[in-house]
């Protein structure tokens, strides 16, 4: 039998710098990338799109399970998410497409009609795993996990410098406020809430230079699987 591909996890609040963090260690180590945000936003973005009410869960889970979810390197060399054929990268970078996907991610059926898109990205070499519940409930066989955490006025920050440039005009308190409310609910609901697993190594980035969190990540692989 063969054994399946190693994967690490690496979860978080928003802002903590899981997204970069895990793409640069994706990068290093020649692994797939999952990016379970950008799955979530995508289904809110698609049922916002149908007109649907975001809190009928089994609408939007049907929304989940016929709306196509692809990611292919764009133009600019960053991956870039289509929708049903549409590239909706910009639109899903929002706010607004955040907390859509905030609220349709509580939905336990939602979730669930979720599940096997994400299970399908471990393939060989490897797959670094980005997102909530990536160590407790989608891979929780995942040999090495990380729960990547900042203080929520540096989340805020560093959010408010990603969106600008991108060209997204944001106000830094609105967004800190934003934050709180979207880390209390995706850490307040009852099904896969936000919260490290058991045997995650804890790693808080607060003051930390994108280098060293990017070590401190990779230095929770054996030595056998680090890059050289
Ligand atoms: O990571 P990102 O900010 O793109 O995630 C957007 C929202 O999607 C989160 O606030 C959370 O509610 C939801 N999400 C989730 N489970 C995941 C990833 C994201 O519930 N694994």
């Amino acid at each position: 039998m063969t054994s399946p591909a190693p994967v690490l996890t690496i979860d978080g609040p928003s802002g903590s710098g899981k997204g970069t963090i895990s793409q640069a260690v994706a990068s290093r180590l020649g692994w797939h990338y999952l990016d379970s945000g950008a799955i979530y936003r995508a289904v809110g973005q698609a049922a916002a799109w149908e007109g649907l009410d975001l809190s009928d869960a089994d609408a939007v889970a049907a929304c989940a399970t016929r709306t196509e979810i692809r990611f292919e390197p764009g133009p600019d060399g960053e991956p870039h998410v289509l929708v049903n054929g549409k590239d909706a990268t910009r639109a899903l970078r929002s706010e607004t497409a955040a907390a859509a996907a905030s609220a349709i991610a509580a939905h336990p059926p939602v979730r669930a009609a979720l599940v096997q898109l994400q299970l399908g990205f471990r393939r060989k070499p490897g797959l670094v795993a980005d997102g909530r519940d990536m160590g407790t409930v989608i891979f929780p066989d995942a040999a090495y996990k990380v729960f990547l955490t900042a203080s929520a006025a540096e989340r805020a920050r560093r959010r408010y410098k990603q969106l600008k440039d991108k060209g997204v005009s944001v106000n830094l308190d609105s967004l800190l406020h934003e934050i709180a409310a979207r880390d209390e609910r995706d850490a307040g609901r009852a099904v896969a809430p936000l919260k490290p697993a058991a045997d995650a190594v804890i790693l808080d980035s607060t003051g930390m230079p994108i280098t060293e969190v990017i070590e401190r990540v990779l230095a929770v692989l054996p030595a056998s699987l680090r890059p050289r």
